[in-house]
């Protein structure tokens, strides 16, 4: 008999529900939040009124493209954490109210888990997915991490950024050359016509498998300005050079240390996850870099990049055949919890 989980992510600016059965997807429903586009960046209590708002429309729209009903459902996935408390909070309280009312158990997920997880929802026959152990970078907006998988439950953390995130590097350079937030997918498509090696910024020396970004912004940001000083049009003139060539940066030391990564474990088997998986310069890099080392690379369906539901019904599914379910009692929490 197959399994359907009902999905809740709710972690920051997207609230999301999904219904799958097994590792298949009956529905994915993703709200954004137009709102805090005027703010440069997430504004936390207006993510979660928007989540208090999108919510029950989003779950309902969910289930009817599912075709299922409430009392077909075996479980509630819904995302604990990392991420904002409010947002997380809407979340887990609606999936508590709704497991009550269907009298079926909770499941709660990691967000970065979740991430990672989604390359196991099968599309099609052909797929493939990552076989264990496997590695995972994971870069998105408020992470940067590299992940090495044994099995759906067991992940060790190798190495992480020491500050900004590889997404806050994007958005930090975007904002600078004044594009709308969040600036990642901007640049990805001025850097298309750039010249990746039009400026050169010093990659950061940080031992170990860690990373550092704050430097490369701060390098981006002096460099604007002073070539403002002298041509007021600087940045409307060079900006694919400038987008293309942070890219380039960025994208050269998250595979510099997934490299390293790889070779000191032997895994080879290679994946890619979160919001900046959706960069296409990354994309290419990484299939790259995979024919030169022979590696198994695997990365996610561009609807599973950023947030969304589906991922944390899959994840709730590999929790759900363990039975490990969540008590009413649990909380989210705001911080990784590695
Ligand atoms: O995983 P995600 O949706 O949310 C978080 O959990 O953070 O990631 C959002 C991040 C943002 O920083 C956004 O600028 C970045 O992913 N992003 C991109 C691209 N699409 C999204 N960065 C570079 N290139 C893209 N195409
Ligand atoms: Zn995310």
């Amino acid at each position: 008999m197959s399994t359907l989980i009902l999905g809740i992510e709710s972690s920051c600016d997207d609230t999301s529900a999904a219904v799958t059965e097994d590792t298949k997807i009956l529905a994915n429903i993703v709200a954004g939040q137009e709102v805090h586009k005027n703010y440069g960046g997430v504004v936390p209590e207006l993510a979660s009124r928007a989540h208090q708002q999108n919510i029950i429309p989003v779950i309902d729209q969910a289930l009817k493209q599912a075709k299922i009903k409430k009392n077909q459902l075996d479980a509630v996935a819904f995302t604990r954490g990392p991420g904002l408390l409010g947002s997380l909070l809407v979340g887990t309280s609606f999936a508590k109210a709704f497991a009550l009312a269907a009298d079926i158990p909770i499941i709660e997920v990691d967000h970065l888990q979740a991430h990672i997880l989604a390359h196991f929802i099968t599309g099609n026959a052909n797929q493939r997915v990552p076989g264990f152990p496997f590695i995972c970078l994971t870069v998105s907006g408020g992470h940067t991490q590299i992940i090495k998988v044994d099995d759906p439950h067991t992940f060790t953390l190798l190495g992480q950024t020491i500050d900004d995130a590889a997404g806050e590097a994007f958005d930090k350079a975007a904002k600078i050359m004044g594009l709308p937030y969040p600036g990642g997918p901007y640049i990805d498509k001025l850097a298309g016509e750039g010249n990746p090696l039009a400026y050169k910024f010093p990659k950061p020396r940080i031992k170990g498998l860690d990373y550092s970004f704050s430097g490369l912004k701060t390098s981006f940001l002096y460099t604007v300005r002073d070539k403002l000083r002298e041509d007021a049009s600087f940045i409307e003139k060079e900006k694919a050079n400038l987008a293309a060539s942070i890219q380039f940066t960025i994208i050269d030391v998250l595979l510099d240390k997934l490299t390293q990564a790889a070779e000191m474990t032997g895994i080879s088997d290679i994946a890619l996850a979160g919001g900046v998986s959706a960069n296409s310069g990354l994309r290419k890099a990484l299939k790259e870099k995979g024919e030169t080392k022979g590696w198994n690379i695997f990365i996610p369906g561009f609807e599973f990049t950023t947030d969304n539901a589906a991922m944390i019904a899959i994840a709730g599914y590999f929790k759900y055949l363990r039975n490990d379910f969540a008590s009413q009692d649990i909380t989210p929490y705001t911080r990784s919890n590695f």
